[in-house]
């Protein structure tokens, strides 16, 4: 079928594709939650471990939801329902829509804080600012419920305003630009960071392992990070495979993404554990880390102004190619399933995902039931970031790996990944990796979630 009569619409270049997919891998996942996840993880030793997942297991799984978009042309609920009519596989597609929604309510949430940064920033808001009194600010900012409500429906709505303009003149056209712009600006900072006096110590824990810190629960960590920043285990890929052309090596694109996001990620490292140790902080400092120590750390930087409101500006940059990503598997959904058109589709899905963030938006202190849910004891943000940033996608990616591996059948992912006299190199290890490696390697972890009742 050729793509471009397609109503469905297609990427309008490899690179674009590629710049696109990257685009919804990298974000939040690499540059804020990368980071914290290694400190609180004791560092090198995690961030190999990080590695090994990225290849073994995000990698085998990325490459089987584009094969499955591709091969069906369809969003996820489509694909199983195409592949597997009259089962139970298409549940697994509707897990990924509504996942799809729900991380994009409380992500948002997220990616609303660090465009007030940004915007904080260049009114010069973090001048004159020790340790304490950044935390007290970032605790102030994210529990007054108007500001927070209020860049929640600021950043909702440039997502949909992107996602609206369709696959290659939104989606892809945004991706292009906004992408370098990261890189670049990554690469100014890091090099800042890696200059400062005393960096050493924090470039030391970042890359010299100490093995002595490997766990279980680091592995388990590994794994749920590796999927996460990878977009695997919600369709995010499925959907997006279903616009690349049939002449794309499927393998290729795919170690493409893995490699620019694991790259992305290396260099959040690189920016922040030198500057990190450079001031004397501590790398435990959890989810609040880049809200509470890095103004800090730009404060005490020559031309730190401009480096704070470049990092926010990236930061909030990074979100939105993975909102937009996250947005596009319900619209997708909506437009191929209910034959909805694409504008009705963005504004009632973007109109959801606003209502299901308000709680996220509420929990930093506005609401106190919402900032500590009973029995659980989680605020309602790091709740829905556990069960569905966490649960859902390694549920996601465990169905996915057993739909390729025994119901679908690896030799139709092999076919469709060289069509057109397209090369799929280690096809054999793949097939392995995705029947027998994957489904044991996330169900171990899964039981020993269970076994010490370490749920959240
Ligand atoms: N990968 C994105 C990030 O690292 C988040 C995301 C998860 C996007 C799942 C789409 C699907 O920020």
């Amino acid at each position: 079928m050729d793509l471009s009569s397609n109503h469905r619409g297609a990427w309008g270049s490899r690179i674009g594709f590629i710049l696109a997919a990257a685009g919804s891998a990298i974000g939040l996942g690499n540059i804020w939650r990368f980071p914290y996840v290694t400190g609180e993880n004791g560092g090198a030793a995690f961030v190999l471990f990080y590695f090994i997942f990225v290849l073994i297991i995000g990698l085998p799984v990325m490459i089987s939801e584009l094969a499955i978009g591709r091969h069906t042309q369809k969003n996820p609920v489509g694909a199983f329902s195409a592949l597997a009519n009259r089962s139970w596989w298409p549940l697994l597609g509707i897990l990924g829509v509504a996942t799809g929604v729900g991380i994009l309510s409380y992500y948002s949430v997220i990616a609303g804080w660090t465009l007030g940064y940004f915007i904080k920033a260049i009114g010069g808001s973090f001048t004159d600012m020790n340790g304490e009194q950044a935390m007290q600010h970032f605790t102030q900012f994210v529990s007054d419920p108007k500001t927070s409500l209020i860049y929640l429906v600021v950043f909702l709505g440039i997502t949909g305003m992107v996602v609206m303009g369709g696959v290659s003149s939104g989606i892809e056209r945004w991706a292009k630009i906004l992408m370098p712009v990261l890189l670049f600006l990554l690469i100014v900072l890091t090099l800042r960071s890696v200059t400062l006096q005393g960096a050493k110590e924090g470039l030391a824990f970042y890359l010299k392992p100490d093995f002595s810190k490997i766990s279980l629960s680091m592995l388990a960590n590994a794994l749920g990070q590796a999927l996460f920043s990878l977009s695997l285990g919600m369709g995010t890929m499925i959907t997006y495979g279903s616009y690349i052309a049939k002449r794309e090596n499927l393998a290729i694109s795919a170690g493409y993404v893995c490699l620019f996001d694991t790259l992305i990620a290396i260099i959040s490292g690189l920016m922040i554990f030198p500057a990190l140790f450079a001031m004397g902080l501590d790398p435990e400092g959890g989810p609040g880390l880049v809200f509470v120590v890095l103004p800090t750390i730009f404060e005490q930087m020559p031309g730190g102004f401009i480096f704070g409101a470049g990092f926010f500006l990236l930061l909030t940059v990074a979100a939105l190619t993975s909102t937009i990503s996250l947005l596009e598997v319900p619209v997708a959904y909506m437009v191929d399933e209910k034959k909805w058109r694409r504008p009705k589709a963005v504004l009632l899905m973007t109109l959801l995902a606003l209502i299901l963030g308000v709680p996220s938006a509420l929990s930093q202190g506005a609401v106190s039931w919402l900032s500590n849910i009973p029995l659980i004891g989680l605020g309602f943000l790091d709740f829905a970031n556990i069960l569905l940033g966490n649960y859902s996608l390694t549920t996601g990616a465990l169905f996915i790996a057993i739909f390729v591996g025994y119901k679908w059948g690896v030799k139709n992912v092999i076919k469709e990944v060289t069509l057109e006299n397209n090369q799929f190199y280690f096809a054999n290890l793949w097939s392995f990796l995705i029947r027998f490696f994957c489904p044991i390697a996330i169900l171990a972890i899964f039981m020993y979630i269970l076994i010490t009742r370490n749920y959240f």
